[in-house]
């Protein structure tokens, strides 16, 4: 039992929510051990946080930007060298292994050292006039306070990758983290302070979407919303974004497939479907949730993922043995079982797992075995996200039928396919209605320099990471200086 809080924190002091109605921080892998309580935040507290983002503003945007990189380097290194402590939380609070905790918090170290770089090519364009005597430029500024909706299931790297940004191009940011994993944020925020940012550059609000997540959409001097989480509230935000004029950047749902063809190494294949489906318990954006086999290696890739779904150990993440954690709380964990349901009564053919796991010290926590079944394409769990660890193999007979039924959902997120053939690979790559993809390895992952997002009912925005994520927090202004010393000529429109 603890009787921590997790408070918010404005103008450079951590201080309670004025709401009344705390939050339990839950430890998913026992329920009966309290983390701690998520301060209950109200619009009054995310206007306080907002007020004091517009009051730093000035400041921060005046600070030169390879000053403020150099913050965001420093806050790179302390991640480095809280590895430990900052993974252990996670494991705590959100419930996956410790290894894939760990690599998370460096993962997301890897990224603000990136965008700490990018602060020294914060560049414009100088640009040849067609006017006389007219020089033409482009440079980049903030947009002023920027609003950011995190979920729970990367606790820290989502959060470093928004404010790393957003606080290189100069903007100050108010960042309402999940409700599930209030200690995860507060580290997160606590390491960029300690670096260096200044009081009212950096403010948090914890507490529930519906009320401080809210207020941030709707507050009108929060110039950008970026949001990761669930499909429903990012159109909703998206829309309530809109009619405001706000810039706003969802990255949403996925039900990412790996494209398994006859002339594949199966035991690769395998290899990466396991990992992408029931790595970090398929709570990620990237999982693998749809297998489209093809059937001259159908029999080998369902004997082997059997084998590979019954070898996953679930338990406390915290404990070495475990291979797989729980659901991070029990909304997600009734959202799967609801799933697994819905697929039993559609006729899924459960191969291995399908139910609950609850032997001994499990039946404590929010666990569910590794599920591997058979499904109809057409089925609901072939189509919508389940985020639970849930594998649904589903069997073509070509190269063109697994384009198909890859490209029949509503996501886009990543996808991954395993084939031997180069004609095959390029084809893949031009038909695919993903953002990214990969070939002959695991739909999971992304480097910081490269753009990640999806199309269709994924992204919704420009991409984050890579240059492009840097190019949301700005503002473009273009410059044209007359040097010539009187009125110009030629054709003015
Ligand atoms: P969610 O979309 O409700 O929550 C994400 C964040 O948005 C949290 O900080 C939450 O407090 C906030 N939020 C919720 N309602 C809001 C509102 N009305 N206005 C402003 N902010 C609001 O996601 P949830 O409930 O945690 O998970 C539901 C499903 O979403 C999952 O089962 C999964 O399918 C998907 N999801 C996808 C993620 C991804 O990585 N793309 C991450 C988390 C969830
Ligand atoms: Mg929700």
């Amino acid at each position: 039992m603890s009787d921590r809080q997790f408070l918010n924190y404005i103008d450079g002091a951590w201080v309670p929510g004025s709401g009344s109605d705390p939050i339990a921080d839950l430890n998913p892998a026992d329920l009966r051990k309290v983390i701690g309580y998520c301060t209950d935040s109200t619009a009054d507290d995310v206007d306080a946080a907002v007020e004091a983002g517009k009051k730093a503003f000035a400041a921060w945007r005046a600070t030169p930007a390879p000053v403020r990189g150099r913050i965001c380097r420093d806050a790179a290194r302390l991640f480095e060298e809280r590895t430990e402590e900052i993974g252990r939380v996670l494991t705590m609070e959100e419930g996956k292994v410790l290894a894939e905790a760990k690599g998370e918090v460096l993962k997301g170290a890897v990224l603000v050292e990136w965008f700490a770089g990018e602060a020294r090519r914060l560049n414009g364009e100088t640009v040849p006039s067609e006017i006389p005597n007219t020089f033409a430029y482009t440079t980049r500024q903030p947009l002023g306070v920027v609003g950011l909706i995190t979920p729970w299931n990367f606790p820290m790297a989502i959060p470093a990758w928004k404010i790393a940004p957003a606080l290189v191009a100069g903007n100050t940011v108010v960042i309402k983290g999940a409700e599930q994993t209030p200690w995860v944020t507060e580290l997160v925020v606590k390491t960029f302070v300690d670096a260096g940012v200044p009081p009212g550059v950096l403010n948090m609000v914890q507490g529930r979407g519906a009320t401080a997540g809210a207020r941030l959409v709707a507050h009108p001097d929060v110039h950008a919303i970026s949001f990761t989480g669930s499909t429903e509230i990012g159109e909703m935000i998206y829309a309530q974004g809109a009619a405001l004029g706000k810039r706003v950047q969802c990255e949403l749902g996925g039900k990412n497939p790996i494209i398994v063809l006859d002339d594949a190494d199966v035991g690769m294949a395998v290899a990466a479907a396991a990992k992408g489906g029931f790595g970090s318990t398929g709570q990620r954006c990237t999982a693998t949730s749809r297998s489209i086999v093809q059937r001259g290696v159908l029999d080998e890739f369902v004997s082997k993922m059997a084998d590979a779904a019954r070898a996953v150990v679930p338990g406390d993440g915290l404990d070495p043995a475990t291979t797989m954690g729980p659901s991070v709380d029990s909304d997600q964990f009734g959202k799967v079982h609801e799933y697994l349901q819905i697929g039993k009564d559609e006729g899924a053919e459960v191969v291995v797992g399908g139910s609950r796991a609850s032997d001994g010290e499990l039946g404590h926590g929010l666990f569910t075995q590794p599920t591997l079944w058979m499904v109809d394409r057409s089925m609901r769990v072939a189509r919508e996200e389940i985020f639970g660890p849930v594998m649904s193999v589903v069997p073509v007979d070509s190269f063109d039928e697994a384009i198909e039924v890859a490209n029949a959902v509503d996501y886009g997120l990543t996808s991954s396919i395993y084939t031997q053939d180069v004609n095959t690979v390029f084809q893949y790559v031009d038909r695919i209605e993903t953002g990214m993809l990969h070939v002959n390895s695991p739909t999971i992952g992304g480097e910081a320099q490269l753009p990640f997002g999806g199309i269709k009912k994924t992204g919704i925005g420009p991409r984050e990471m890579g240059t492009q994520a840097i190019d949301f927090f700005c503002e473009w202004k273009v410059v044209y200086i007359d040097y010539g010393g009187g009125m110009r000529g030629g054709n003015l429109y």
